[in-house]
């Protein structure tokens, strides 16, 4: 016998064991594209002392990671005030921290929400919800550009609609880099936000986990999108510091979502001491914090290995438009960052099998890629909007991507598609 939520985890998807990724030599896993020379450098800098083996300085980040981290953020976030050390609390991945964000920001079970654009991170709806007692808002914003100025207006109706219907905004949490449209937010769309959250005495959270997957075109005519993370903008006259707080992690800019590492960055030291005192439950491992310290101290490596990052995710998008292309698919065509691209698939909804339902139609659809070995998270997942969205990883080799072999990234799992799906039945 369970409890009641015991109950409900019970149904919940999580991944455990192997997963089938792809390599048609030696089958290893690898959504990143720099895995092998990042494994490389670990394997030839690292030695560990004892102190590893114990609790060193608690459970919130060593001193000599978050030294590490200022200096490495203060080089690529070009923040308005620089980031002290002490801004930054260390946890086992971001996951935990925005499950974090949540249990500090909203009272539980008691009609306080966290507001969001969508589609969005599919992810989210779990990690600030789970355990923690709060629910989401996600605000549609139409035909709007969800990048535009002219979104923070959906946002802030979106707000009232809420208040209307007595659900307490506590926080907006946003992506940027955006997952799953690659887009990033321009300055005056952040200024917009941090104004909007200023006047309805908010918390603004930028999740800015891809911060430094930004490839550029190498094209005249499709201009390049700068990342620009909250922290670049003076908040002086727009919002309370306090109420402005980034997440940043491993996972994405390093290809090392194994090493579990993750902060949050903040200058309200109520917003950080709570957050601290519950650390101790996603506490990263010594042994990792050390490694990150290894990596992020090294600038000139840093450096190299996101310009070759860069490069490759440049390619792999490339190769995939290419493909998508000559199989006549729609994706979202904007934006230049992150891994992945966001498929219009809903031209090929097997609609006459679902009575018409849509969103069985893209349910019905994603089993049968499933079942033909090509893994894609959906447009529901990421609480799209509207049916028949899918997102492709294209960060892979690209014999990987031609293929359409199978490969997994989170519980949701993703892969690259079969370019051959027109006329195909699924
Ligand atoms: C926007 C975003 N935030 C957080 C995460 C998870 O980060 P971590 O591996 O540090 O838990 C992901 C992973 O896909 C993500 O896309």
């Amino acid at each position: 016998m369970l409890s009641t939520r015991g109950a409900s985890w019970a149904k919940i998807s999580f991944n455990h064991g192997y997963q089938n990724s792809y390599d048609p030599v030696s089958n290893p896993n690898g959504v990143w594209l720099v895995q092998d020379d990042l494994a490389q450098f670990i394997n030839t800098h690292c030695q560990f002392d004892k102190i590893c083996c114990t609790y060193g300085e608690g459970f919130t980040g060593t001193i000599r990671l978050r030294n590490a981290t200022a200096k490495h953020l203060n080089a690529h976030f070009k923040p308005a005030q620089s980031i002290d050390p002490e801004q930054i609390t260390y946890a086992a991945g971001v996951t935990g921290l925005n499950e974090v964000c949540a249990l500090v920001t909203c009272n539980p079970y008691s009609n306080d929400s966290i507001l969001l654009g969508r589609p969005i991170y599919g992810s989210f709806s779990k990690d600030l919800t789970m355990r923690t007692g709060v629910t989401l808002e996600y605000v549609d914003v139409g035909d709007t550009d969800q990048f535009s100025v002219d979104c923070v207006a959906a946002y802030e109706a979106g707000f009232e609609a809420a208040k209307a219907r007595g659900i307490n905004i506590r926080a907006l949490l946003i992506c940027n880099p955006h997952n799953p449209l690659g887009q990033c937010y321009p300055r005056e769309t952040l200024i917009g936000l941090m104004r909007l959250c200023a006047s309805k005495g908010i918390h603004i959270i930028s999740d800015e986990i891809y911060a430094l997957s930004v490839y550029k075109w190498d094209d005249d005519n499709r201009p390049s999108e700068k990342f620009t993370s909250i922290r670049e903008i003076d908040p002086t006259g727009i919002i309370d510091p306090r109420q402005v707080h980034v997440l940043y992690g491993m996972s994405k800019d390093f290809g090392a979502c194994g090493m579990r590492l993750g902060c949050i960055i903040s200058q309200n030291t109520e917003f950080t001491n709570a957050t601290r005192a519950i650390c101790r439950f996603s506490s990263p491992s010594q042994f990792a914090m050390e490694i990150a310290a290894k990596i992020l101290e090294d600038q000139e490596y840093v450096t190299g290995l996101l310009e070759k990052s860069h490069r490759l995710l440049l390619h792999g998008r490339l190769v995939a438009e290419d493909l998508l292309a000559k199989a006549n698919i729609s994706f979202h065509k904007k934006g230049n960052a992150g891994f992945f691209l966001w498929l219009d698939l809903a031209p090929y909804l097997p609609l006459d099998e679902t009575n018409g339902d849509a969103w069985a139609a893209e349910r019905l659809l994603s089993k049968r890629f499933t079942a033909a070995g090509v893994i894609m998270a959906t447009g529901e997942a990421y609480s799209a909007a509207n049916p028949g969205r899918f997102r492709l990883i294209f960060s892979l080799r690209e014999y990987a991507v031609r293929e359409g072999r199978v490969f997994w990234d989170n519980d949701l799992g993703d892969v690259v598609l079969r370019v051959d799906l027109p006329g195909r039945r699924w």
